[in-house]
């Protein structure tokens, strides 16, 4: 493979949009942030350059980053941040990878406009498992504050309740003309009548699953997070934060001007959430439509805000595209519980959270910590004492009615604790909903892997009648699992790649709250089983 190398200057930049200007963290300036080309067996080396009041750090949404988990990026997981004026070198190998993958700021809420698609071709001479598309697009599908970001989740935290929702939806960056002062921002995507195109759409929103269609076309799916599917068409797609989802198009309506339109998807029907609609043009080049008297472009039909029945029949319809070797005998059983709590309001602290609690979330009861004065690999390695334990439950504390109406009260323990896998050990794992503060949809994501997604179903998980539910033979190849409302997901993965990974919910506000935990993956035996040495610039806390 190649050599990628480039500089992310992380810096302060004035952007305009929905009439307001403000100072939003880019990188190099752009918004979104500069996409990033590859093949398969290439080496990224990107200096991150922090010119931000803000720590600072980048993760690499998918990439396995087999053996080289210190590049992986999440604050006080992998690394310390990259401190105020700091410098540090992400160094990493795509190894057997290919399609949409995208990489995003992991610290606070910087990633809600530092982002970017990573897109990985396949190597040289080698071709998609399709015929090869006219023309290719990457769409980031993006959330916008008129405040800072920052300061809405830092006002969230000082009073443990729910962050303001978002002012719009973004397309590359631009919130399209259905908004106040937007006719110039929409995002013109140019195509010729008669071309088959690949579209790979991610979803960089912070907290808002999205449903997107184009008028008049139907989309082919070919692949998500990075993983080729068996292809399957649909008038519209679903993408939780952290998902991508690769699509092709042909261009054979009539020359004009057509919508791509995403809005919410929006399960947990009594919380607030952002109802307006982001959109971009598809914009057939035929010469024939000249500027002001151009029709408006034709409308897609979008589906209800919530809509659950077209998202679970869209979820079950991806497959890979031939059987799989599925990994096993299963060495791990784990059932862990994804959802809400609520913390005690302590004398003196200000409660903004449902009957004067704080707001608070938790995976088996355990609300994740961040350890602050360490990360927790560089406290493996160097086998520094009292940053975490490796007790993380792996079954609830207790067994409830999960899913049911009157689950009571949870107090969740705040901690770091780790789970412990060996080398090379098959991990099953039960990913339960919770309905204990509000029933949602949760989009787990895990660190350093891909996972098979066996079945997904709602109420409580009873092995003994959705055991039979899974799927043993095309199970899809994912990164990030959308755990239905009042539902849960069973994925299953080999431990091959030591290092410590995180697991969470993509929605930044859960992640917030706790909903994470980590997994510390031991070496292997052999020389090509063990992580590789810290790098020398790797930040200390
Ligand atoms: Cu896309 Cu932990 O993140």
């Amino acid at each position: 493979g190649l050599t990628f190398s480039g500089v992310y200057n992380v810096q302060g930049t004035p952007v305009k949009r929905l009439c307001k200007s403000h100072n939003i963290i880019t990188v190099n300036g752009q918004f979104p942030g500069p996409n990033i080309e590859v093949r398969n067996g290439d080496t990224l080396i990107i200096t991150v350059s922090n010119r931000t009041p803000y720590n600072v750090t980048i993760h690499w949404h998918g990439i396995r980053q087999i053996r080289t988990a210190w590049a992986d990026g999440p604050e006080f997981v992998t690394q310390c941040p990259v401190k105020p004026g700091g410098i540090y070198t992400y160094r990493f190998t795509i190894k057997d990878q290919e399609g949409t993958l995208w990489w995003h700021a992991h610290s606070s809420w910087l990633r809600a406009t530092v982002y970017g698609a990573l897109i990985i071709h396949p190597k040289e001479k080698k071709n998609y498992p399709f015929l090869p598309p006219k023309r290719e697009y990457p769409i980031l599908l993006g959330e916008w504050w008129d405040q800072n970001p920052i300061d809405v989740i830092h006002e969230a935290i000082s009073t443990g309740s729910a962050p303001s929702i978002s002012d719009a939806f973004t397309i590359n960056g631009q919130p399209g003309d259905l908004y106040n002062c937007s006719s110039k921002e929409i995002t013109i995507f140019p195509v010729n009548p008669g071309e088959t195109i690949l579209l790979r759409f991610i979803n960089a929103a912070l907290n808002t699953e999205l449903f997107v269609s184009i008028a008049g076309h139907s989309m082919m799916v070919v692949a998500a997070d990075a993983s080729y599917v068996k292809p399957f068409l649909t008038s519209v797609i679903m993408l939780a934060p952290g998902q991508t989802t690769d699509v092709l198009i042909t261009t054979s309506l009539p020359p004009s001007r057509y919508y791509i339109a995403a809005r919410a998807y929006s399960s947990a029907e009594s919380l607030p959430f952002d109802n307006t609609t982001a959109t971009a043009i598809l914009d057939y080049d035929c010469g024939c439509l000249p500027g002001p008297t151009q029709p408006p472009p034709a409308q897609p039909i979008l589906p209800a805000f919530n809509d659950t029945l077209t998202v679970t029949a869209f979820s079950a319809a991806f497959k890979s595209p031939t059987p799989v070797k599925l990994p096993s005998p299963v060495d791990e059983h784990l059932f862990f519980t994804v959802g809400l709590g609520l913390f005690d309001c302590l004398p003196g602290q200000i409660c903004g959270g449902p009957n004067h609690t704080r707001l608070t979330a938790s995976i088996n009861n355990v609300s994740f910590v961040l350890p602050y004065s360490s990360s927790l690999l560089q406290a493996h390695k160097l086998a520094v004492p009292g940053i975490f334990t490796t007790d993380f439950p792996a079954k609830p504390p207790v067994e409830f009615d999960y899913t049911g109406k009157n689950v009571g009260r949870e107090q969740p323990e705040p901690a770091t604790k780790l789970y412990k896998l060996r080398f090379g050990s098959v991990v099953q794992l039960v990913l339960q909903g919770t309905s204990i503060v509000a029933a949602e949809n949760h989009p787990i994501h895990l660190h350093g892997y891909n996972f098979y997604i066996l079945a997904e179903g709602f109420g409580d998980f009873d092995p003994a009648r959705d055991t039979e539910k899974f799927n043993l033979i095309d199970p899809p190849l994912r990164n990030t699992v959308g755990v239905p409302m009042k539902g849960w997901a069973v994925i299953r993965f080999v431990a091959d790649n030591p290092g410590v990974w995180l697991l969470h919910c993509h929605l930044d506000v859960h992640i917030t709250w706790g909903l994470a935990m980590a997994f510390l993956v031991e070496d292997g035996l052999g020389v090509l089983e063990a992580l590789e040495p810290p790098p020398l610039d790797l930040p200390l806390c």
